[in-house]
């Protein structure tokens, strides 16, 4: 019998579009409230900016849930675009969508790693538990994509839960997530196998250390965390200004404000 490839866009678009319903409420009971303080801080670890209206990319952004707190610390951001695959997902980030700051997204609903996004179009790029249904493979492909988008002198934040090796609390851990979660889903989300899924992925994924490699490899700037004892870690960092660095190299004082207008750190 033929193996599922579970990094299949195909699979994993299938998965999130059953998940869809339940999403939201399933990933805060889940993660005991976490998802929702780990996407705070994944916002907090962006750059301030001078940009006047400066542009958000939302990767694998799911039902919007990192939007309140990137409009909440930009309240000037001038619109964010979000990518996610599935039109479950997409359908109820719409759902979402206050009229107050609809016209302030634009929703692609592609692959990431398929799309045409422009290059440097992105003062920031953000991603919250969007790494963890790629395999190694894709992350590169990730990460050249990530380094392509992002304006010089922008910044990029991304968080995922993750396999906090060597925590005493580990075993604990391990039971929440391949027993509970799959009897949670099994008893009160009518037998359905897909967030269980989730607990595939996070166990294969480990943590975001190999990926803040390939950032690094791509020339950006990065900064790599773990969050509670590691259940989840996150990288970010910015693209170096090559403006910037050659006034620097030449000796010349710089205004530390690289050409998109962002203060650099
Ligand atoms: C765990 S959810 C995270 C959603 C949201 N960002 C959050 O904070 O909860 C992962 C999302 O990644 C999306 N996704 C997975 N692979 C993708 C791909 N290749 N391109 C675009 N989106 C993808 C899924 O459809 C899903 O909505």
């Amino acid at each position: 019998m033929q193996e599922t490839d579970v990094y299949d866009p195909a699979f994993v678009k299938s998965v999130f579009d059953r998940c869809s319903e339940k999403y939201i409420a399933f990933s805060y009971v889940a993660s005991l409230g976490f998802t929702e303080r780990w996407r705070r801080q994944c916002v907090a670890k962006l750059d301030k900016t001078t940009s006047p209206s400066p542009i958000a990319y939302d990767l694998m952004a799911g039902t919007g849930e990192v939007w309140p707190h990137l409009l909440k610390k930009y309240p000037d951001l001038g619109s964010i675009t979000a990518i996610d695959l599935s039109s479950g997902m997409h359908r109820r980030a719409i759902e979402r969508l206050h009229t107050h700051r609809a016209h302030r997204i634009d929703f692609i609903e592609d692959d990431v790693l398929a799309s045409d996004l422009p290059d440097s179009g992105a003062d920031f790029v953000v991603s919250t538990f969007g790494l963890k249904t790629f395999n190694r493979e894709q992350h590169a492909k990730l990460a050249k994509l990530l380094a392509r988008v992002l304006k010089s002198g922008g910044s990029f934040s991304l968080i995922e839960a993750s396999d906090p090796k060597g925590w005493f609390l580990r075993p604990l851990y391990n039971f929440h997530l391949h027993t509970v979660l799959p009897l949670i889903e099994r008893f009160f989300l009518k037998g359905a196998q897909d967030f269980a899924m989730i607990g595939t992925y996070t166990a294969n994924f480990g943590n975001a250390a190999a990926f803040a490699d390939m950032l690094r490899a791509e020339g950006l700037e990065v900064r790599f965390q773990k969050h509670f004892f590691g259940c989840a870690t996150s990288v970010s960092g910015h693209k170096p200004d090559p403006v910037h660095s050659i006034l620097r190299r030449n000796g010349h004082p710089v205004e530390r404000r690289a050409a998109s207008g962002r203060c650099l750190p």
